[in-house]
């Protein structure tokens, strides 16, 4: 069970896994995506998952949804809020659908005989790691979070640890994502912002297709080799996949520990002013930009040492910037064919 599928990760993932075998079934609310997802995982895949409109803060109605599909064997979610800024603003909102969801989940899954859960958590629960802590590995200090948003994502961490603690009789694989681009390669799905982007790519390439006047580099000061800050960019299908693999490893029972940590990263550090130019080598398409000041709350620099994936998981990061800049490009012009703005 896919919870979230409808998203932007969740929807990729989803192909990933029926292309992988594996049959879906998705519970989403479709407070932050759209359904017409489900035709292209459908087109993409030949198979259309099973899909549940469902409240995943409302634990009968999860429970009522579940007992429709008593051969659950796992769950991913990725059901959350997920904007930075709105949190801030709206701290309850973020407390309780990030928190509320984790919660029904792990006390249903027992109920079902649900073996695992892979959890999508984020590199923002490393904060500004320390330099000797570059790049970062999955043991590096866990830093206070700076918005209610990354909160939610350390204590749903402790939440799992704590109850795997416990005894619970399930698996978990935290999955620690850093900045996930791209789309699918057909542009049949990809990301699909609720009004102005606040993440670097969909601005980028909202801007490159005229929607937008300029892009803003959130400066150019920062104690890095070009002055603007530094990111892992991983592509969103390579990321898709390394959740198959941590989901094959849960069910098949190939890990000794009943939770595992992973980091989901290329390895390399980009500039966002590399990545602006990396776009426009690969798209032949110029962007606009301005330098202006820094966004309040943004890291310098953060990226992976993700070999504990590579080796343990056996997943390695495959596609280049290039090619997954391309991507969001291909998908960007794709919902300008559908008249989406
Ligand atoms: C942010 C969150 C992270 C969250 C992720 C997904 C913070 C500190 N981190 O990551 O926890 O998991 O979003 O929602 O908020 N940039 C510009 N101009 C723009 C937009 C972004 O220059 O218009 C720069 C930013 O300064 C940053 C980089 O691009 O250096 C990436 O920004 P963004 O895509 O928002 O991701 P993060 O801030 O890394």
């Amino acid at each position: 069970m896919v919870a979230g599928g409808t998203g932007y990760i969740g929807s990729h993932t989803t192909v990933e896994l029926q292309n992988a075998g594996y049959e879906v079934i998705i519970f989403d609310d479709l407070s932050n995506s759209n359904v017409e997802v489900l035709d292209g995982i459908e087109r993409i895949t030949g198979v259309r998952p099973d899909f549940v409109k469902l409240d995943l803060k409302d634990k009968e109605a999860t429970r009522k949804a579940l007992e429709n599909y008593p051969d659950v064997k796992g769950i991913i979610l990725f059901a959350a809020s997920k904007a930075v800024g709105e949190s801030v603003r709206m701290p309850l909102k973020y407390y309780r659908n990030n928190i509320v969801t984790l919660i029904n989940l792990l006390e249903l899954m027992p109920e079902f005989g649900v073996e695992g859960i892979v959890f999508s958590s984020s590199c923002t629960v490393y904060g500004q790691p320390d330099r000797e802590n570059l790049p970062v590995t999955e043991n590096a200090p866990i830093k206070p979070a700076t918005s209610p948003y990354g909160n939610t994502k350390q204590i749903n961490e402790e939440i799992i640890r704590d109850t795997i603690h416990s005894g619970a009789p399930f698996k978990s694989v935290i999955l620690r994502y850093f900045n996930p681009i791209g789309a699918h390669p057909s542009a049949e799905i990809g990301e699909l912002p609720n009004g102005v982007p606040q993440n670097l790519i969909p601005y980028l390439t909202q801007t490159a297709i005229g929607i937008r006047k300029e892009l803003s580099v959130f400066g150019d000061d920062y104690n890095t080799p070009d002055g603007s800050c530094i990111r892992d960019y991983i592509n969103v299908v390579d990321l898709a996949k390394a959740h198959v693999v941590a989901m094959d490893r849960m069910l098949e029972n190939k890990s000794d520990y009943p939770i595992e940590i992973f980091n989901l990263g290329t390895g390399k550090g980009v500039s966002v002013l590399e990545l602006i130019h990396t776009f426009e080598r690969a798209t032949g398409v110029k962007v606009p930009y301005k330098i202006v000041g820094r966004r309040e709350g943004d890291i310098e620099q953060v990226w992976a040492n993700p070999e504990r994936a590579n080796k343990v998981l056996g997943w390695t990061a495959k596609e280049s910037l290039a090619d997954t800049l391309l991507s969001a490009w291909n998908w960007q012009k794709r919902l300008r064919e559908r008249g989406v703005q």
